[in-house]
C-alpha cells in the first residue's frame, strides 16, 4: 500500500486533503491524473448502469435534504459505530474494528450495554495504537452523521440539516417525482453517483475508509416478492462490471452477511484483496419496501406504485447496489500496479485497461531542440487530440525517460516523431513509432490510421 500511495502522490493520482496545512484526516484530493482514471471509471460505470439498459434512469439529486429524510431513514438514531478514548492520550478506537482484530465479532445490531461486555471481557488485550496503553473509556454509540448549519439563520433551522450519510437517500426522495414524470414501468432502476459524509471513527488505508466519499448507486424497484431471481442476475451483472475493468478475478470475492438488518431479506458484498487482505467495494442489497414505507409515513405522500393493467396499488420492493467510488478507484490502482524487468531494469508500470488511462497516448518529438521534429509532432499530437483528448505532450528528458514516466501514469501507447518520419528512409515518411506499454514492444504505422487504431484500442 506505501508503495501505492507514494505513487498516487508522486505522479497527480492522489494527494492528501489541505496538505499545506498538515492534512485534514479521512479526505484526499483526485489529482490531474486521479480525476481522469475516476471519470474513465465513473464512465464505465455509467454505461452499464444507465446507457447499456433500458430501464434505468439516470439521476443527480441534491446532497442537502429536508431534516426528516435522515429521521425515517434510521440515522438519526441508528447510524453509529462503537467508540471508546485512550484515557493516557485521547486516541479514539473504534471498539468493533479493535475487536475483530483479536478475532472477536461485536455485531452491528448490538445493543451499547452488550458491546461494552464484549469490551469489558476483552480490553486486557486490546492496546491503544498510538501510545500502546491498555486505558481506555467505556464504548459508547457514536453517530456518523456529519451536521451542516444550512438554514440556520431561518425559522425552519431548528433541526440540523446533515450532509448525506449515504447517497441513496436522494433516489427515494425522486422516486414518485421519476414515476410521475417518467411512466416507468416496474420493474424499473435508478441510477445515481453522489457525495456521502461520514464522521468516521478512524480513517484508514488511504481511500479505503475516508470521511467524504462518492457512491455509485442503483435502485431497483420490484414486485414485492419477486427478488430472488433479479437479486441473482444482478449480482452476476456487478460481478462482470468488475471484470470489464480488467480486474484479476483471482482477486474478488463474494461475502454474505451473517448479520443481516431486520429489513433486509439478503445481502452480499463484493470484495476486493487489497494488499492487506480482502475487503469490501461493493454492497448488493435486498432492501424490501422498508425505505419507501419509511418516507411515505414520515413524509404523508402516498409513496405506492400503481400497476397501469390490474390498478393494484403496492410499495415497490428495492434491490440496491451501492460501491464506493474511491475503493473501487483503489482497487483498480492497486491490481495496475506490478514492478517489472525491462532493458536491465526494474520499471514501475500500471497496467490499467486502456479504457480506463488517464492518458491514452504521449506524443513526442524524438529530439526537442530539432524545430523540424517539434513541428511535425505538435501536428500529429493536433490530429489526434481532435478525437482522442485524453493525450499528452511528452518532451520532457531524452525518450528512455519519458516511456518510464509514461508507464507509472499508466499509458498504453508512446508514439514518437523522429527523422524517418520526416522522409529520412522515404519509405517510411509519414509514419511513427508506436510504443507498447505492457510490451515495450515497437511497430511503424502511417500517420493517416494512427487515430483508428488508438480509438480501436481504448474501447
Ligand atoms: N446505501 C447503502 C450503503 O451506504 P454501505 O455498506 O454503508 O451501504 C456502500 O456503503 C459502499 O460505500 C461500501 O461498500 C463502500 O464501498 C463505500 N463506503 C462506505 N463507507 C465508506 C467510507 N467511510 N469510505 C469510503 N467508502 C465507503
Amino acid at each position: 500500500m506505501e508503495k501505492i500511495v507514494s505513487l498516487s502522490k508522486r505522479r497527480g493520482f492522489i494527494y492528501q486533503g489541505s496538505e499545506i496545512y498538515g492534512g485534514l484526516a479521512g479526505v484526499y484530493d483526485f489529482g490531474p491524473r486521479g480525476v481522469e482514471l475516476l471519470k474513465n471509471i465513473k464512465h464505465s460505470w455509467w454505461k452499464a448502469n444507465v446507457y447499456d439498459k433500458e430501464n434505468y434512469y439516470g439521476l443527480d439529486s441534491g446532497m442537502f435534504k429536508h431534516p426528516r429524510t435522515w429521521e425515517a431513514s434510521g440515522h438519526v438514531s441508528g447510524f453509529s459505530d462503537p467508540l471508546a478514548e485512550c484515557k493516557n492520550c485521547n486516541t479514539r478506537i473504534r471498539v468493533d474494528k479493535e475487536l475483530a482484530k483479536i478475532g472477536v465479532t461485536a455485531d452491528e445490531k448490538m445493543s451499547e450495554t452488550a458491546i461494552n461486555d464484549l469490551f469489558d471481557t476483552h480490553r486486557d488485550k486490546i492496546k491503544c495504537p498510538s501510545c500502546g496503553k491498555k486505558d481506555f473509556s467505556r464504548s459508547r454509540a457514536f453517530n456518523l452523521l456529519v451536521k451542516s448549519n444550512l438554514g440556520d439563520f431561518t425559522s425552519e433551522g431548528t433541526e440540523p440539516v446533515y450532509l448525506p450519510g449515504e447517497a441513496c437517500q436522494g433516489i427515494y426522495l425522486d422516486y414518485k417525482n421519476i414515476v410521475d414524470s417518467m411512466n416507468p414501468k416496474i420493474p424499473f432502476g435508478v441510477a445515481q453517483i453522489g457525495k456521502a459524509f461520514r464522521n468516521e471513527i478512524s480513517p484508514r488505508n488511504f481511500l479505503f475508509r475516508t470521511r467524504e466519499f462518492e457512491q455509485a448507486d442503483t435502485q431497483y424497484f420490484i414486485k414485492p416478492n419477486e427478488n430472488k431471481e433479479a437479486y441473482e442476475r444482478i449480482k452476476k451483472e456487478r460481478w462482470q462490471w468488475y471484470l470489464s475493468l480488467g480486474i484479476n478475478e483471482k482477486k474478488l470475492r463474494f461475502k454474505q452477511h451473517e448479520n443481516l438488518v431486520f429489513y433486509a431479506k439478503d445481502a452480499w458484498d463484493i470484495e476486493y484483496e487489497f494488499p492487506g487482505g480482502f475487503d469490501e467495494v461493493e454492497g448488493i442489497h435486498d432492501r424490501t419496501d422498508y425505505d419507501l414505507t419509511q418516507h411515505q409515513k414520515f413524509s404523508g405522500v402516498d409513496l405506492r406504485y400503481t400497476d397501469p393493467e390490474t390498478v393494484e396499488k403496492y410499495v415497490p420492493w428495492i434491490l440496491e447496489t451501492s460501491m464506493g467510488m474511491g475503493r473501487v478507484f483503489l482497487a483498480v490502482l492497486c491490481d495496475a500496479y506490478h514492478e517489472d524487468q525491462m532493458d536491465g531494469e526494474t520499471r514501475v508500470v500500471l497496467r490499467l485497461a486502456p479504457h480506463l488511462a488517464p492518458v491514452k497516448v504521449a506524443v513526442s518529438p524524438l529530439l526537442k531542440n530539432k524545430p523540424e521534429l517539434v513541428a511535425k509532432a505538435r501536428e500529429v499530437y493536433a490530429l489526434l487530440k481532435k478525437e482522442v483528448p485524453q493525450i499528452m505532450w511528452d518532451d520532457n528528458g531524452n525518450i528512455g525517460k519519458r516511456y518510464r514516466r509514461q508507464d507509472e501514469i499508466g499509458t498504453p501507447f508512446c508514439v514518437v516523431i523522429d527523422f524517418d518520419t520526416l522522409g529520412e528512409k522515404p519509405e517510411l515518411k509519414d509514419t511513427i513509432t508506436i510504443r507498447h506499454r505492457d510490451t515495450g514492444e515497437q511497430e511503424r504505422l502511417p500517420i493517416s490510421e494512427l487515430t483508428n487504431f488508438v480509438k480501436t484500442a481504448i474501447i
